[in-house]
């Protein structure tokens, strides 16, 4: 079974590779299908990332777990495929989860398994694999599933899945996405266990943590519950935007009480993101970017990887890890100030993987006009507007902060051939699939009604990270 799966993703990655829209410097499976990433954890001095794979096709189809580590968050290596389904078990699907250390100092992989014959809507386990030292090789626990549905006694709880562990004090939780209620269209839920022996192979349900207030959530995809600064904040997928909500747990009842929501990225294409702690504290999020054209031997990326912070009035606040900085080539930088209302055009670096941050203060100004041009003039320009406070670019819509009365804007915009990702003040994320630009495009700014003045743009041909 592993076999020919890995031949069949080896036989794919000559046309994958050669293909010039796939991105150089946004995690890639080798070839084929990917879509979310999966157990993200930092281990003896490495970073170790799994991600959703399908290795017989670039399009959907029974899950496996692909393996990336770095040492760096910088330069990436493919590692061979960390799980696949146990189809004597009945097993047909490795769904997503989490990685952790558990007290007895064993690496485990949470999943959720899918079986033939059954719709994961309806039934689902949570199985768990132990891992060797460098998290290569995983053995799944003879005694599985570790979490079965019978832990909910009456309550049904559909799309039962994605499990994601987390410590709090001396205490180990996991919590999963589903939803309660099918029959009338579904309500998103979030549901949480508890630990009940360091093997981390006994729980005990504790309830609801969330009800998703949003009635359009037919269900919570992928949860992540994590502490950030004086705040929990919960992730959850909704089969639309992702969306994040700020607020407070209490670890005895298990819920949580929201004060603040929002979205991690106002476009249509990041969806199902995983989150890891840093040594440091930190935590970094990658979400899947999906919504690529068929057909390439390759389908699907991660996105950049994001430092989470909170600002002060319980926004979720997202910026490129500043590692990458080192795939940074030779930089073209203007520094003098331009009012933008005669409209700037900048030559971009001779290549289609690039970086630029753009530094403007937009005062009065009703609007402004960022649009990315190919030389050739058939092409269509990517454009991407600000007007008043809110952002649009193709069907990527949101609301930009500012802080202060000059309005000042920060954008750092990552061009990775089809891949376009933008952190707007660092409160908005968006991302776009694109056509490749060619290797000399330009950059046109231009503001209307007010005297909006670009300080700095700055430009950098991005590395790869393999
Ligand atoms: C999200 C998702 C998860 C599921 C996985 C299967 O994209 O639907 O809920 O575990 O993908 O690949």
């Amino acid at each position: 079974m592993i076999a020919r799966a890995t031949a069949a993703l080896e036989a794919a990655i000559p046309r994958a590779q050669s293909d010039p829209a796939r991105p150089i410097f946004h995690i890639t499976a080798p070839a084929q299908w990917l879509n979310d990433p999966n157990g993200p954890i930092y281990y003896h001095g490495v970073y170790h990332l799994f991600y959703q794979l399908h290795p017989f096709s670039d399009g959907d189809g029974p899950k496996y777990w692909g393996h990336v580590r770095s040492r760096d968050l910088v330069k990436w290596e493919p590692l061979p495929i960390a799980l696949w389904p146990s189809t004597e078990k009945g097993e047909v699907g490795v769904w997503s989860g989490c990685c952790t250390i558990n007290g007895q100092g064993d690496p485990m992989i949470f999943y959720t398994s899918v079986f033939a014959g059954q719709s994961p809507q309806t039934h689902a386990e949570q199985w768990a694999a132990i891992g060797d030292k460098d998290l290569i090789v995983w053995d799944k626990y003879a005694a599985n599933p570790v979490l079965s549905e019978s832990l909910h006694g009456s309550r049904k709880i559909y799309d039962w899945r994605d499990p994601f562990v987390f410590r709090h004090r001396d205490r180990t939780f996991l919590v999963t996405g589903g939803n309660l209620n099918e029959a009338k269209g579904g309500q998103a839920a979030v549901n949480i266990y508890e630990a009940e022996n360091s093997a981390l192979t006994q729980w005990k349900y504790r309830g609801v943590l969330f009800q998703i207030p949003d009635p359009q959530a037919r269900t919570a995809e992928c949860p992540n519950f994590f502490k950030l600064g004086d705040h929990w904040v919960l992730f959850v997928s909704p089969y639309g935007k992702v969306q994040y909500y700020v607020g407070d747990f209490d670890a005895d009842t298990c819920r949580f009480q929201a004060q603040t929501h929002g979205f991690l990225d106002c476009g249509p294409n990041f969806y199902a993101p995983n989150t890891m702690q840093l040594p440091d504290g930190r935590r970094i999020v990658w979400g899947w970017l999906n919504g690529f054209p068929g057909g390439h031997g390759w389908n699907g990326c991660l996105s950049l990887p994001r430092v989470l912070s909170l600002t002060e009035d319980g926004q979720l606040r997202q910026s490129p890890a500043p590692q990458l900085r080192a795939l940074r080539g030779d930089a073209i930088a203007w520094r003098h100030p331009v009012l933008l209302s005669e409209g700037a055009t900048f030559q971009l670096p001779h290549t289609n993987a690039l970086e630029i941050l753009a530094e403007m203060f937009l005062r009065t100004s009703d609007s402004v006009v960022l649009s990315f041009k190919n030389a050739a003039s058939d092409s269509l320009p990517v454009v991407m507007r600000i007007d008043g406070s809110q952002f649009k670019m193709g069907d990527a819509e949101g609301r930009v902060s500012f802080t202060g009365t000059k309005r000042p804007l920060q954008l750092r915009i990552f061009i990775d051939r089809s891949v376009l990702e933008i952190f707007a003040n660092d409160t908005l994320c968006a991302t776009k699939i694109i056509s490749p630009l060619d290797s000399d495009g330009t950059l046109q700014i231009s503001c209307s009604n007010g005297a909006a003045e670009l300080k700095r743009i700055e430009a950098w041909p991005v590395k790869t990270i393999w």
